[in-house]
């Protein structure tokens, strides 16, 4: 009787243990979110500081107008710039200029167009654009959050001297979780503590994993006042080589949002930025005005078949599995066996460019079907490799399905 108990009660402690700490995981608000990448808009890469009520509404019409609703886009988040102080009490005051109804009528107003709300905030003292930041008000600016009814923070990393990156966004996690209402947590630390290592245990929903995008085909420039780096979109790109194994359900790296249609690339390099940005399973946060597209850039960010590949409900990120001279090939593994493919040209001529079997992790003998995702068209099937011109910085993206 005495080794029956001796090895039943430290299971039963145990297994207690286990239900526990499963419960409370499940239990927790922030649980399920963002089981694929997110979807939505933000206004910092167009707008920059320039944020107000009236310009959040009209992008939120838009993104219903356009189809981007449709089309799986749901969050409108305002990035840095709407908050101006904190008030007697220390609660977060929104600029009564820009905002005169305040946020929670925008949320409001979001949220009745079948949308979600999301703002900005800093785990430091101030925020990047100089505004009040997060550190010290976490528990208190997150009950206004969910007051206001926001659905995502993005939370930045400037002004934070010595504070710990994990530690920190641990403590906001704990603080969203706290006011009962799910959030999206958004780690805007851009990669210096490497987030990817630990973003999921701390809750974080998405990471950054480099300094900011600008619009513009490639390499890093250092910001005006001679700090490293604004990245370009090749910059980014190779930044990603190494992490996919970091990235799922619920967790991803996030390489910065969409500079798609804010003038800076022609419309084949934005195209390659958007299939990449799907090939990664990285969030797909649009940041052009939205009221006034033209009909390429519409096609760009509503094109289903590569928005299909990002949502993949398996949730893996692709990766690189060949390099040559100028030109790369990518794939990611799809729920159903098979594989997305981008064959890129780096180059500054046309050139053809072939992906094998091998690479994607196929028998050679194995007959696939090829369908062209831009052109959404059926090539056809094709045995042991597929070969495709590619113009220059451009990209030909299909699926390879056995
Ligand atoms: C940082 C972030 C950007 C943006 C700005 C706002 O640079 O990385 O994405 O939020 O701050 O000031």
């Amino acid at each position: 009787m005495k080794t029956i108990k001796r090895i039943l009660i430290p299971i039963a402690v145990a297994l207690l243990l286990v239900t526990t700490l499963v419960a409370q995981e499940t239990n927790s608000p922030s649980h399920n979110l963002a089981l694929t990448p997110p979807m939505g808009w933000n206004s910092w890469n167009k707008f920059a500081c320039n944020v107000s009520e009236d310009m959040i509404k009209g992008m939120a019409d838009a993104v219903v107008k356009s189809g981007m609703k449709e089309a799986g886009y749901q969050y409108l988040n305002i990035d840095d710039c709407w908050q101006v102080s904190r008030d007697a009490s220390g609660n977060i005051v929104a600029d009564p200029q820009r905002f005169p109804h305040g946020m929670k009528a925008v949320g409001d107003y979001i949220h009745s167009l079948g949308l979600k709300f999301g703002v900005y905030s800093d785990a430091g003292s101030k925020t990047c654009g100089g505004r009040p930041g997060g550190l010290g008000h976490e528990y208190q600016d997150a009950i206004q959050y969910a007051a206001w009814g926001v659905d995502y923070l993005k939370y930045d990393w400037c002004n934070t001297t010595t504070q710990d990156a994990k530690a920190s966004y641990a403590n906001m996690r704990a603080a969203l979780d706290a006011s009962g209402r799910p959030i999206v947590l958004s780690i805007c630390e851009w990669g210096t503590a490497k987030p990817w290592l630990w973003g999921k245990e701390v809750g974080g929903n998405l990471w950054r994993t480099t300094g900011d995008i600008e619009d513009r085909w490639g390499g890093q420039k250092k910001w005006p006042d001679g700090t490293c780096c604004s990245e370009g979109l090749l910059s980014i790109l190779d930044q990603q080589i190494g992490l996919a194994s970091y990235a799922g359900p619920g967790h991803w790296n996030d390489p910065d949002m969409l500079e798609v249609g804010n003038g800076g690339m022609t419309d084949v390099e934005y195209r390659s930025h958007f299939s990449f940005w799907a090939l990664l399973a990285a969030p797909l946060i649009a940041g052009n005005d939205l009221r006034d597209m033209r009909p390429e850039i519409h096609d760009i960010l509503t094109n289903k078949e590569v928005i299909a590949v990002d949502q993949d409900a398996l949730g893996r990120e692709g990766e690189r599995v060949w390099k040559g001279d100028d030109a790369d090939v990518w794939a990611k593994q799809l729920k159903d066996g098979s594989r997305a493919v981008i064959l890129l040209n780096r180059g500054s001529a046309e050139r053809e460019i072939s992906v094998s079997w091998e690479h994607l992790g196929y028998p050679d003998h194995l007959g696939a079907s090829v369908r062209d995702l831009w052109q959404h068209k059926d090539l056809g099937k094709f045995t042991g490799k597929f070969s495709a011109p590619v113009v220059s910085h451009g990209v030909v993206m299909v699926t390879v399905k056995p």
